[in-house]
């Protein structure tokens, strides 16, 4: 009732790990996967070691949370050990990379590649990583370029997650022309929090991304905006907090669904429950697969 073939891959569901949100440690990637996920994405992984910005990295705000982690991550070296134990516990897994230029994304996903990973999410909307990110994502010539090498090079999926813009869609669509097998929408949306008792901003990089519930309509708007244009899955990201909004983003059009913050708050139950919660959804409206859900606010 659950399953998809995302772009060739088998997910006993729709629901995805979103990138980064519970760090990187391996044994938070299993605890999601035995609360029922169905799939990983890792913490972006970079060529060079990241130990991110110094505290405050993290904030809550109203409807949400700020965050400018900085793109912790081991680098490249780290990348093998963590996809090929995923692989070896049977989870699907999409590893997230980010580089300062195709060679850099190309050096990342022979890795990926190598080590059996799924697919490949590009991370090209981090909205606080300067030179990462936002910076390559808003460049759409430069995103083609990183998707056909990248799909020259590797018989690997690709997904390019792109942040909130103006023209996401066109970007989205160049994605699709340029080989990508899903597009993932949205990232984190950058803002800020200022104390006003010190008179500055609270995270130490002054900017960062918000997430959570404030960006939820937000999401919504973009993945069903996109899915009048695009014939490639889209996975939608953006607060989600319960299970309704998974199943609001099926019916703008998202074949998955990623889920995120809503995990720091509610814990990794929030996982079983949310499968449960829909499974009695479709059961009571009569609907037999995900597929019937997928975009029918469009009809
Ligand atoms: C603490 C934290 C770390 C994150 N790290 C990454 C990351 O490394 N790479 C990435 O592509 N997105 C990262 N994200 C963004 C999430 O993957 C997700 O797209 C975003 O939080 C929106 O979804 P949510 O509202 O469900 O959390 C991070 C988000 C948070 C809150």
């Amino acid at each position: 009732m659950l399953q998809i073939d995302l772009a060739g891959i088998k997910l006993r569901n729709f629901l995805i790990l979103a990138s980064g949100v519970v760090g990187s440690d391996v044994s938070m990637y299993l605890r999601a996967w035995e609360n029922g996920i169905g799939a990983i994405v890792t913490k972006t992984f970079t060529i060079e070691r990241r130990e991110g910005f110094t505290t405050p990295i993290i904030t809550a705000v109203r409807c949400g949370y700020l965050n400018a982690v900085g793109l912790e991550n081991p680098g490249k070296e780290g990348m093998k050990p963590v996809i090929e134990y995923l692989k070896k516990c049977g989870i699907p897994t999409i590893v997230s990379i980010a580089g300062r230029d195709v060679d850099e994304f190309l050096q990342l996903a022979s890795i990926a590649y190598e080590s059996n990973a799924d697919a490949v999410e590009l991370n090209l909307s981090c909205p606080h990583a300067k030179g990462l990110g936002l910076e390559i994502g808003l460049d759409r010539e430069l995103t083609v370029r990183i998707i056909k090498r990248i799909k020259d090079d590797f018989d690997m999926k690709v997904f390019p997650k792109l942040g909130l813009s103006s023209n996401v869609t066109e970007i989205a669509k160049s994605a699709e022309v340029a080989g990508a097998d899903g597009v993932v929408l949205i990232n984190t949306i950058r803002g800020m929090k200022i104390d006003i008792w010190l008179a500055k901003p609270v995270l130490s990089n002054k900017f960062g991304g918000l997430s959570g519930p404030a960006i939820h309509p937000i999401a919504v708007a973009v993945v069903y905006q996109a899915y009048e244009h695009l014939n490639i899955p889209i996975i939608a990201s953006g607060g989600v907090w319960d299970w309704e909004d998974v199943v609001e983003f099926l019916m703008a059009g998202a074949k998955a669904v990623q889920i995120g913050s809503v995990l720091t708050d509610k814990g990794f139950e929030f996982i079983r429950e949310t499968i449960e919660n829909i499974k009695n959804f479709m059961n009571s409206r009569g609907y037999k697969s995900v597929e019937e859900l997928i975009g029918v606010a469009h009809e």
